[in-house]
Order: structure tokens, then C-alpha cells, then sequence
């Protein structure tokens, strides 16, 4: 991501980050509205589940100039998600959902840029769960 879109992301998130636990759960209604197959995935409280997301979110716009320094903690959470029996093309339909709740706590100050630089953000996170999952099972199978 180039200067202008972090900066974008990052100013964004000042913005919604008071309101992030109403952004979640908004998320995930129009998640489910949209996916709702997906539902039966999530078996515990919401509002925790929320609440996950969101510190995760932040603390990923906390080093978002330096995600290259939580690799680490985002493979770790991508390989969770095996666990949660979440397949990577579940991916893009979560990304939707959520940049499109990120739009709505913004109102009128969203525009095509913010949206752009947001998808390249939550793509690119996305990406490097998945790469998570796939960097795991090769080490088993290189060293056994
Ligand atoms: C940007 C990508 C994503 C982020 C940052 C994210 C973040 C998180 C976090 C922080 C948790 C809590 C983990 C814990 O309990 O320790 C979680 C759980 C979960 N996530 Fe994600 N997630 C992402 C993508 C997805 C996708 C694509 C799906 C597919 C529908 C998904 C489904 C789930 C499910 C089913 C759980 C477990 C819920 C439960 O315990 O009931 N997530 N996620």
C-alpha cells in the first residue's frame, strides 16, 4: 500500500474506531444476511466475538505501517481459522461485508478511495491468514 492509502485507512479508523463493537455487529449482520450459510460457523457469544474482531483490528491499524513485523500473529489466526472450518474462499464475502460496514459508519465522508485502499488492506490480511494455513502443513510434510 502507498502513502496516501495508508494514510486513508488510517484516518478512517480514528473515525469509526468509537463506534468499532456497532460497526462488528453490523458486519456480521450483513454477513449473515448475505452468507447465511456462514452462520453456523460462529458457535459462541457475538458480542465477544465482536469484540474479538475489533481489538484485532486495531491492534492491525496499531502496526499497519509495519505488518511485516505481526506476520507472525496473522499467520497464527489464519491457521485458527482451519479450525473454525473457514475455507479461503470465504474470504472475499468477509471483505465485502466488512469494508461495506466500514463505509456506513464513515456517512458522507466515504469515497471510492477509501474503499480501494480498504479492500487492499483486508485482501492483503487475508491473503497472509491463508498463506498461514499453507506455510504450516508445508513444514510438517518437509521435515517428516
Ligand atoms: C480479515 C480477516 C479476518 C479477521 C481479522 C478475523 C478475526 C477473527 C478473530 C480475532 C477471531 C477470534 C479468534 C479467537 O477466538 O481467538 C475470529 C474467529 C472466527 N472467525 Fe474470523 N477473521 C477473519 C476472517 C474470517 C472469515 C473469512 C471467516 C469465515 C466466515 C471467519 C470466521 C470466523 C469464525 C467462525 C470464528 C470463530 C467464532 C466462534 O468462536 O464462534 N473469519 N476471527
Amino acid at each position: 500500500m502507498n502513502e496516501r492509502e495508508l494514510m486513508l485507512v488510517k484516518s478512517c479508523w480514528q473515525t469509526v474506531a468509537p463506534n468499532a463493537i456497532p460497526l462488528a455487529m453490523k458486519f456480521y449482520d450483513d454477513l449473515f444476511e448475505a452468507k447465511p450459510e456462514y452462520r453456523r460457523l460462529f458457535s459462541g457469544d457475538m458480542n465477544k466475538q465482536a469484540e474479538k474482531l475489533m481489538m484485532t483490528l486495531g491492534f492491525l491499524m496499531a502496526n499497519v505501517d509495519r505488518v511485516d513485523k505481526i506476520k507472525d500473529a496473522i499467520h497464527k489466526l489464519g491457521a485458527l481459522h482451519v479450525k473454525f472450518k473457514v475455507l479461503p474462499e470465504y474470504y472475499p464475502p468477509v471483505q465485502k461485508a466488512l469494508v461495506g460496514a466500514i463505509a456506513q459508519f464513515m456517512d458522507n465522508q466515504w469515497s471510492y478511495e477509501h474503499e480501494d485502499a480498504w479492500n487492499k488492506l483486508i485482501s492483503a490480511v487475508g491473503d497472509m491468514m491463508i498463506e498461514g494455513t499453507t506455510k504450516k502443513r508445508f513444514s510438517w510434510k518437509f521435515w517428516s
